[in-house]
């Protein structure tokens, strides 16, 4: 079952902006607001060059990068033609007007980090 972690109230979320969960590893979470209140969450990570998502322009379910505005959507995490790339995409719950996220995605960056001195012995 998910456990989700309370993060804060939708309008705590800055209308057609974002807010910035920062992570031990695994990199910092965009916690997005769209003009009607939807919550989305990527990784604060541009797939083209990793420009802060978070600091980026909201317009309709999607984000343009404050780099070089390029427009990823919030619901696969990808860029828009002609551009190429995604991000990783996080579950967002809101319910009465709180949000939380998924605590398994959340910590699944340090448990991949863990891993990785592992794989480099193998
Ligand atoms: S880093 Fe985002 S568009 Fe270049």
């Amino acid at each position: 079952m998910t456990q989700w972690k309370t993060l804060c109230k939708v309008e705590d979320i800055p209308k057609l902006g974002a807010r910035r969960v920062t992570r031990k590893e695994g990199g910092d979470v965009a916690v997005f607001r769209t003009a009607d209140d939807k919550v989305f969450a990527l990784l604060d990570k541009c797939p083209h060059k990793g420009g802060p998502l978070s600091q980026g322009i909201v317009f309709g379910e999607s984000v343009a990068c404050p780099l070089h505005n390029w427009t990823i959507g919030f619901h696969d995490g990808c860029a828009a033609a002609p551009d190429v790339g995604c991000v990783q995409k996080f579950s967002v719950k809101v319910e009465g007007g709180t949000v939380s996220l998924d605590l398994d995605e959340l910590n699944a960056g340090a448990a991949a980090s863990a891993t990785e001195p592992v794989k480099a012995l193998a």
